[in-house]
């Protein structure tokens, strides 16, 4: 075959092999999944892109054909440009709320207003930040696009946040790292190829995303009777969306997986998606807990649960999102907040119930803020300049709307 006469073409033809590269690398488990999914892909294995969701997904696979990774890219995070799925409607009832109108595919796109005309106009530039080939420019969008104050492109970094949090694995979140991949498969570019045939062809595809462990699974919690799960199953999730201020913990993002050797069924939970998780700590109104609805929320917790609740250090937690991933104080604001309000509430025999009741927004009356986001409003018209003095006004108040929250709720 003759070599083309462009240089540039001429080395792409040459080298078409997909690079990966993994950017942060949080544990030993994933460097052997990156191996893995770069072995099968090599075999033939091209990643499959997931039929659900609202942002871009893709299955990577094992030279058996074995799903073994989860790809989530920063590009195609769920209200942005190159999603694949602009059209789909997000199963968290807020979020739903603020469904994007259809992407015309045909021209290019700056702007998406979202239905919700109080939410500030957010606008994207899919150009600019494509490729990327740094992990610090996947910052340079500073959009709301996401909707409760995270940035265009941090749903990725909160993949990672979750699993760093859970470094022990009480929480059972399945590893993440972020990683940079380079490839000239089609791997959700058909919308960017419409415009830029000639990107692929020169160049290749440079995309970074979270890659996070494939869990095999039996279904998520929206597929059986949450009286198949054990109370200590439901409390984990519940902790870990306070530990986290996850608000989108919807039905579909907790993965079911059936325990052998039981006699009565009960399933493992398993907490994924956590793209949403460490918002703004203003805007926590959309917060939605699926465990809220079910009955082992209303159990006390465990010996092992309080303890495991009492050791969390939010701050070593906070230096650490803030010094590996760069996650905004605004942002880990919100996860100080919620941590207080588990401890607190705990101290005032709250349970699982108690303090998702105190943080969410009634379903029935979704424009009226929860008791938790009162006490955030009542802190913040005190104008705080740091964290110190936010909690130093927070705390005190939080303690007070805890007491009538729980005398109040003990009346009816
Ligand atoms: N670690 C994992 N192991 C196995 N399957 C997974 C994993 N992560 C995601 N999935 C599968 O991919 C689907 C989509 O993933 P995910 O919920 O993270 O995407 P999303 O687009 O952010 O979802 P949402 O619709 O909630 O916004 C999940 O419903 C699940 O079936
Ligand atoms: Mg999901």
């Amino acid at each position: 075959m003759r070599s083309p006469r462009t240089p540039r073409l001429a080395k792409a033809r040459q080298n078409r092999t997909p690079s990966l590269e993994q950017l942060h690398l949080d544990s030993e488990p994933l460097a052997k999944i990156v191996a893995n999914v770069m072995k099968g892909w090599l075999d033939g294995q091209l990643p499959e892109s997931c039929k659900e969701g609202t942002n871009g997904v893709y299955f990577f696979k094992d030279t058996e054909g074995h799903k073994t990774a989860v790809f989530k890219p920063i590009d195609e995070e769920g209200q942005r440009p190159m999603s694949p799925r602009m059209s789909r409607s997000p199963r968290t009832p807020r979020l739903n709320r603020l469904r994007v109108s259809e992407i015309d595919t045909n021209k290019p796109q700056e702007t998406i207003i979202p239905q919700k005309p109080s939410r500030p106009k957010p606008s994207i530039d899919c150009i600019r930040e494509f490729p990327l080939d740094q992990l610090n420019l996947i910052k340079a969008s500073k959009s709301d696009v996401n909707g409760h104050g995270i940035p265009a492109g941090e749903a990725t970094m909160r993949e990672v946040a979750a699993s760093l949090i859970d470094q022990e694995n009480f929480y059972g979140v399945p590893k993440t790292a972020i990683i940079k991949i380079h490839h000239w498969e089609t791997l959700g570019m058909k919308r960017a190829l419409l415009k830029f045939p000639k990107l692929l062809e020169f160049e290749g595809i440079t995309k970074i995303g979270s890659l996070q462990e494939f869990i095999e699974n039996d279904g998520s919690s929206e597929d059986v009777s949450p009286s198949f799960f054990s109370v200590d199953e439901v409390h984990k999730i519940g902790v870990l969306d306070l530990h986290l201020m996850n608000v989108d913990r919807n039905e579909g993002n907790i993965l079911i997986k059936k325990r052998k050797d039981e006699t009565k069924c009960t399933y493992e939970l398993i907490p994924i998606d956590h793209g949403f998780c460490i918002p703004k700590y203003t805007q926590i109104d959309g917060t939605y807990w699926a465990w809220l609805n079910w009955p082992q929320s209303k159990i006390p917790f465990s010996p092992r649960m309080l303890k495991h609740i009492d050791e969390i250090d939010v701050d070593h937690d906070a230096l650490i999102l803030k010094s590996q991933l760069g996650i905004d104080n605004d942002c880990l604001r919100s996860m100080k907040i919620s941590t207080l309000l588990l401890k607190k509430g705990i101290q005032h025999g709250f349970v699982l119930y108690d303090l998702g009741s105190f943080a969410c927004r009634s379903l029935d009356d979704f424009d009226t803020p929860s008791a938790l986001e009162k006490v955030i409003a009542q802190t913040d018209e005190k104008k705080p300049a740091n964290d110190e003095e936010f909690f130093a006004i927070f705390e005190p108040l939080l303690v007070a709307s805890l007491l009538v929250f729980k005398s109040s709720n003990s009346d009816s």
